[in-house]
């Protein structure tokens, strides 16, 4: 249904640090933001999303120094890096800025003093770890030392990798810099620090006020509970970031200049575009702003922001969005097993819609981490996207092509079934608009269910054969095609790709406002393959490709060659000529515990015997197996399954179900024997 007045709604998702190139954890958040927006314009409403490189600290100023460049340099070329990955993803933003611009210099200069002049800025001297070489102050993160409780010698400032133990920098034992290798010697400085507690009541307000999800909200109360602190606003030079008005040689910390960056990326697509921007910034604005983070940095958004922008006289967010992190076959990602895949490894060897549909088939608005499950993702993606979404379309288009000019039939042979599909929209939308997105992704797989259930039940391929029956293909092929429409204008915000694709066939936009009307008596365009199957075989090269920076590389494997499209399922003489089949006599045969389908079969070639899982269970019972013959592939490479070991495959014939067929024993066939 078309939404009375359209929201201006303004996303953000944060914003990656400047240090190094995207990985899939990125792509996880910029994914989630990225279907959201898009859902939201397919509704008709004015909804942009704007992100930009965090460029800032000392981190990317030590990068830079260590390759010889500055570090307007060094943050330049992640940027484009960074943005030319995004696009890749299909990620839309309408601006990718920096924090290192005059825009968010303007509004980190201009909050901070509206924040001085409503006396929410301190000052006081602090002591810290001092690098004496490099004339440096370390963070607890550049001081190395042994660890004070299991001696394990190189610990970082913060903690112990080797027996996990928390403790503060001048507590190890025999500590020196991560830089430098020095000493470091303890120094005082004069720091700034935002007084955060002056902002309790306003914060308890702020997450009772349902703006939080639940499990966050939860968690910041624990600090609100036990006491706000004031925080720590600035860094000593040398520091890359920017100077404080009036205070040199004294920088804002990195995180502070960080979210304001949403501003100022924001402004920057304003002055580009001419689009309003003040409008979005005054309290009780009736635009809407959504931040879209990782689980790690909600502090940041939940406490620190909400009060900045508080006091600094500009509205808070509508609300804030976290999701939980990233692993990979169900551990943390790890350089050295292959699993932390940068984007851009990702995309050299797979396409971006398979994540994409992946991600949004996990997706929910809960907190909760993300598996990325590498068997999982290419059986659910090839069996979701290509074995129902895509079959429906595959298998109408070449009827509707060979037999009817690919135009579609005048009158809608279903008109119930269509309006069902129709009628499920505004669940869906509403589970979209929910950010249950695995929930949505289920309805459509469903839907995509019924509509090739519908199309067996019909089989256009046997109603083609006979003439008579010509008006019934064309109805049948219509009504599915139809059906494929409705599905894609539901997956358009995961699969927009795959979305542009169907428009060119279907010779129409994709939009969730037009789908009252059925597509009759209309031309159709050529349909070309939407999407191939995952070959397995792309995501163990794409494992062994994120091995190469790990310090223990592995062999690596040979880069598989691009998947061939889906529709060509022909083989070369060649590799037929590879295959050896054989006569087997099934000799045992036994259910297999857990798999409804399956049955295993132990059978005989004369010479040898070999055991083999085969789909054949609801055909067959066991005792009626044993002492009939197969036709059997012998030279098959062993496959490990869930059930177990296969070492071949056997061939029966019929249309499925219980009418398949095995040979019967006869006088002249025996074991062994090759079939011609
Ligand atoms: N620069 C800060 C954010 C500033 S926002 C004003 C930052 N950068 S980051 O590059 O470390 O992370 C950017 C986003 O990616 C964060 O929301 C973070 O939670 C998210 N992720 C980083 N690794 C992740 C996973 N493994 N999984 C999911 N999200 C992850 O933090
Ligand atoms: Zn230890």
């Amino acid at each position: 249904m078309a939404p009375t007045s359209p929201r201006k709604i303004l996303v953000t998702s944060a914003l990656p640090y400047a240090n190094a190139p995207l990985h899939l954890g990125h792509m996880l958040e910029q994914v989630q933001t990225d279907i959201w927006v898009r859902f939201q314009k397919s509704r008709g409403h004015d909804c942009l999303y704007v992100c930009a490189d965090d460029a800032h600290g000392t981190a990317i100023m030590l990068a830079a120094e260590k390759q010889g460049i500055t570090p307007e340099q060094h943050i330049a070329t992640i940027h484009a890096n960074h943005l030319r990955d995004s696009e890749r993803f299909g990620i839309d933003f309408a601006n990718f800025h920096s924090t290192h611009s005059e825009e968010n210099r303007y509004w980190s200069e201009e909050i901070y003093r509206r924040l001085k002049s409503n006396g929410h800025i301190a000052s006081r001297a602090i002591t810290q770890a001092f690098d004496p070489e490099k004339k440096l102050f370390l963070a607890d993160r550049f001081i190395k030392g042994t660890c004070p409780h299991c001696k394990t010698p190189d610990q970082y400032g913060d903690n112990c990798e080797a027996c996990g133990a928390t403790y503060t920098p001048a507590e190890l034992i025999d500590p020196v810099s991560a830089i430098s290798g020095a000493t470091p010697v303890e120094k005082d400085s004069i720091h700034f620090f935002f007084r955060l507690p002056e902002f309790e009541s306003m914060l308890r307000q702020w997450l009772d006020s349902d703006t939080l999800q639940p499990q966050v909200a939860n968690k910041l109360r624990e600090w609100t509970e036990a006491g706000l602190q004031e925080w720590d606003i600035s860094r000593d030079a040398p520091y890359f970031g920017f100077e404080i008005p009036g205070e040199p040689g004294k920088y804002f910390y990195v995180w502070l200049d960080a979210p304001i960056g949403y501003i100022a990326s924001f402004q920057n697509y304003c002055a580009r575009t001419g689009h309003p921007f003040e409008a979005y910034w005054q309290p009780g604005s009736d635009t809407e702003l959504y931040h879209f983070i990782g689980k790690d940095i909600i502090n940041f958004h939940g406490l620190f922001w909400p009060a900045m922008l508080h006091s600094a006289g500009l509205r808070t967010p509508t609300a804030v969005f976290a999701h939980g992190f990233l692993t990979v076959n169900g551990t943390k990602m790890s350089k050295s097993r292959g699993t932390f895949i940068n984007a851009d490894t990702y995309l050299e060897h797979l396409d971006a819609e398979y994540l994409r549909y992946y991600f949004a088939a996990k997706l929910s608005a809960a907190v909760d981490d993300i598996d990325l499950n590498l068997e999982d993702f290419v059986q659910r993606v090839n069996s979701d996207v290509v074995g129902k979404i895509v079959n429906i379309a595959s298998r109408c288009a070449g009827f509707l092509a060979k037999g009817f000019g690919n135009r579609l039939s005048p009158e809608c042979a279903e008109p119930r079934l269509l309006e069902e599909f129709i009628a499920s929209g505004d669940a869906i939308a509403s589970l979209y608009e929910q950010r249950e997105f695995n929930k949505a992704m289920r309805e459509v797989v469903a839907l995509a269910d019924r509509a090739n259930q519908y199309i067996d039940e019909k089989k256009p391929w046997l109603l083609a054969k006979d003439e008579s029956c010509s008006a019934e293909v064309h109805a049948v092929c219509s009504v599915g095609v139809n059906l494929f429409r409705v599905l894609m204008t539901y997956l358009k915000p995961v699969l927009p790709a795959m979305a542009g694709k169907a428009e060119s066939f279907l010779n129409c936009r994709l939009d969730w406002t037009e789908l009252q009307a059925a597509l009759l008596d209309h031309q159709l365009g050529t349909f070309e393959p939407l999407l191939t199957r995952i070959d397995s075989k792309q995501v163990a090269a794409m494992v062994e490709a994120s091995k190469q920076a790990s310090p223990t590389p592995a062999p690596v494997a040979p880069v598989a060659p691009a998947a061939k499209p889906d529709m060509d399922n022909t083989i070369a003489f060649e590799d037929f000529a590879k295959v050896d089949l054989r006569i087997a006599e099934i000799v045992a045969a036994e259910l297999v515990d857990g798999a409804d389908k399956l049955l295993r079969l132990t059978l005989s070639l004369g010479d040898s015997e070999k055991q083999v899982l085969a789909g054949i269970r609801s055909a067959y019972q066991p005792a009626d197996l044993v002492g009939k013959l197969t036709v059997m592939v012998a030279n098959l490479a062993p496959r490990k399954m869930r059930f177990g070991v296969s070492e071949g495959m056997v061939l029966a014939a019929g249309p499925g179900g219980k009418d398949l067929f095995l040979l019967e024993p006869h006088a002249g066939a025996r074991a062994g024997m090759q079939v011609k």
